[in-house]
């Protein structure tokens, strides 16, 4: 079993390079094999999730030929996968599953999905009802994997969802490709919206609403619709990226670049929030290929503030909150984090993660049920954590480490393979330097 032994260490000055971004990742596979025509991906993020995504296609029957480091050379199906052979095995990714539903509901055939013990525990119901309601024939254990999905024919709906989710919200546009007539979702507030701009780059025709004050937004598109083969070039993953960023802000001396990571403004609150918190960042854009803006981070370290973290911001943090807690702690003054219910079914229930590690290392936390407060400035020390099965803990925690007193031991960290698995050598960069 792995862990990551990690110590206090001084200024961080570094240029770092962070892999591919994992949604971005995932979609551009299931695009490029739902599409008619060759697409090359380059810059792939070859993490076990992204890879259960690639495994799911090629068990589906699209052709995929890994032609270099992260690049995949894709031929897709134009539409129509062929029935599997075997479960479609998910492993720990619920983008996978819940995106794939959105697919296999439509095609002509049964298929069935598994995952990890994680994944298994995870709610489908949130993809499961709204593709029913277009027909979908779906069977679980309680909205919860493994998921039966008895493909066929669907109907366009207009579905307005309870939560902010990527995942649902694309789960939906892609039943809504093989549904004549016009599907629409609409967000309560603005999530990720990677599957709108590479639909579009993939030659999809979609109907792109206005948000209205309170961010509440219709993304439509009217079926049937196929997809157009291209090369595509994911960008460096801004969650990925986040733990530096955190790091590097809250280090005196520290003085980082973070190069050619993604930029796509659904996903930068993370430098948004910093930034509030006192931390001083650089931006610098890049030409970016295609419908994902890019740049340069640069990041300087000094001290830094609590805030409040809530509201319609939440969805656009959701994967940082872990780290942003850390930052939190390390902050003067208060720290809340609000309206963020979704963290307690992630890969674990992060609130109750975070809140439990935090406290072991000599934070000040109370958890509430859709946040945490924490009191900042509370010196850390070492302890010895676990992380749950969950990569974003295990990180989150291993740069909390990096400003504690003694050795702060995180057991237990294979998972941190599912989004960013050479996370364990740039710490070790970080920690020699
Ligand atoms: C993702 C959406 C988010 C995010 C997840 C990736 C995506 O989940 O937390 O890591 O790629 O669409 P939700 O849709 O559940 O918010």
């Amino acid at each position: 079993m792995k862990s990551f032994i990690v110590r206090h260490c001084g200024p961080i000055r570094h240029s770092i390079n962070v892999p591919g971004d994992k949604s971005i990742s995932h979609r551009s596979a299931m695009f490029a094999a739902l599409a008619n025509g060759k697409s090359t991906i380059t810059g792939f993020l070859e993490s076990e999730d992204c890879l259960s995504t690639i495994n799911a296609m090629r068990g589906l029957g699209a052709r995929i030929e890994q032609t270099g480091a992260g690049t995949f050379l894709i031929e897709g199906c134009g539409g129509t996968f062929t029935a599997p052979a075997q479960d479609v095995d998910c492993g720990n990714s619920g983008t996978t599953m819940r995106l794939i539903s959105g697919i296999l509901a439509a095609q002509p055939f049964r298929s069935r999905l598994i995952g990890d013990a994680s994944l298994s525990k995870r709610p489908m119901g949130r993809v499961i009802n709204p593709l029913t309601e277009m027909g979908g024939r779906f069977s679980s254990e309680g909205g919860r994997p493994p998921l039966v999905i008895e493909g066929g024919e669907l109907s366009s709906i207009s579905y307005e969802m309870p939560v902010a989710s990527a995942q649902v919200k694309s789960a939906i546009l892609l039943a809504g490709l093989f549904a004549k007539g016009a599907t629409s979702v609409i967000e309560p507030a603005a999530c990720r919206d990677h599957t709108e701009r590479m639909l579009q780059e993939f030659g999809v025709h979609l109907d792109l609403g206005e948000a209205d004050a309170d961010g509440r937004r219709r993304i439509a598109l009217t079926g049937p619709q196929t997809l157009t083969a291209r090369d595509f070039a994911v960008p460096g993953d801004i969650s990925s990226a986040a733990f530096w960023l955190v790091a590097a802000a809250a280090k005196e001396g520290s003085d980082i670049v973070i190069e050619s990571v993604g930029l796509n403004p659904t996903r930068t609150g993370i430098i948004t929030v910093l930034q509030r918190m006192g931390a001083k960042i650089v931006i610098s854009p890049r030409d970016g290929q295609h419908a994902e803006p890019l740049g340069n981070v640069r990041v300087v370290g000094g001290p830094l503030q609590g805030t409040v973290i809530g509201g319609s911001e939440i969805p656009n943090v959701i994967d940082e909150l872990p780290v942003l807690a850390v930052a939190g702690a390390l902050a003067q003054g208060t720290t809340i984090i609000r309206d963020a219910k979704e963290l307690r079914v992630k890969e674990t229930d992060r609130i109750a993660a975070v809140a439990e590690n935090l406290r072991l290392m000599g934070a000040h936390v109370a958890e509430t049920e859709d946040g945490m407060i924490i009191e900042g400035g509370h010196p850390l020390h070492r302890a010895r954590l676990e992380c749950f099965g969950d990569h974003r803990i295990a990180m989150a925690f291993a740069i909390a480490g990096l400003f504690a007193k003694g050795e702060t031991i995180i057991e237990n960290v294979e998972c941190v393979a599912t989004s960013y698995p050479t996370f364990g050598s740039t710490l070790e960069s970080v920690l020699l330097s």
